[in-house]
């Protein structure tokens, strides 16, 4: 594992999409998998489910569905202008990146797959009392983020092993048929792909619109000005 403090490998962790074909070890899975599951869960419910997939057909298949979604998402992109705070240079790589992905998902030695199986909190609200039903109406955004922050703890923990990766989520638009590849029962879903390996490209830096664009104090349009 790198020597890398936590800071810096927030601050470094970027996106990366191109992956050396070097087999990452078993053990070094189990690790970033490991502090993965360090992250919390609503309730503490930890419904997670993570598919390691290594398996060269395996990941043939996935890889297609992938590109299947890279399909639907250039058309979504097709009058896409770039968002104000990137520059012309910064937009292109970013999608010359992505492009690259959709045609190479299966080339990452380690795709890893980031579902969420139901839990009891949220099921069978038609026994609930109207108030509280009304109330779960907010649940369904609130669906990620029993994974999501799993997802990021096994971003940083791939930092910290020099292994590059992204969180990818295209793949839904064909959910039902990577589901059909891994054999995952209906009720569990997909939430990220993340294809894992030593990257070809280097960590960071990480360039974000600042603190002082996209932060209010006590209300909005108050800057926070700390
Ligand atoms: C919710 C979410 C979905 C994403 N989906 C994809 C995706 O399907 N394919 C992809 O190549 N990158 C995907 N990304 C990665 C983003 O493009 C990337 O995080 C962003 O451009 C910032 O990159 P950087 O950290 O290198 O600056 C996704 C990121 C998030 C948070």
């Amino acid at each position: 594992m790198a020597d890398i403090g936590l800071f810096d490998a927030i601050y470094s962790a970027r996106a990366l999409r191109r992956f050396k074909p070097d087999p990452v070890p078993d053990e070094v899975i189990t690790k970033i998998l490991d502090a993965g599951i360090r992250a919390p869960s609503g309730s503490n419910e930890q419904t997670w489910l993570f598919v390691v997939v290594k398996d060269r057909e395996q990941r043939r298949k996935i890889g297609e569905v992938y590109r299947k979604g890279g399909g639907i998402l250039m058309a979504l992109y097709a009058n896409r202008t770039k968002p104000e705070h990137m520059d012309q240079k910064q937009y292109d790589k970013l999608m010359a990146s992505a492009t690259y992905l959709i045609d190479h998902m299966a080339d990452a030695p380690v795709l890893l797959l980031a579902c969420l199986q139901p839990g009891q909190v949220g099921a069978q609200p038609a026994q609930l009392p109207p108030d509280v039903q009304a109330a779960m109406r907010n649940l369904a955004r609130m669906g990620g983020s029993s994974i999501y922050p799993a997802v990021q703890n096994i971003i940083l923990a791939c930092r910290a092993f020099g292994l590059g990766t992204v969180l990818t989520t295209i793949h839904m638009f064909y959910e039902d048929e990577v589901k059909a590849v891994l054999g995952l029962p209906p009720e569990v879903q997909t939430y990220a792909l993340l294809p894992i390996g030593y990257p070809t490209d280097k960590f960071g830096p990480i360039r974000r619109r600042p603190v002082s664009e996209v932060v209010c104090l006590d209300r909005y349009g108050n800057p926070w000005k700390g």
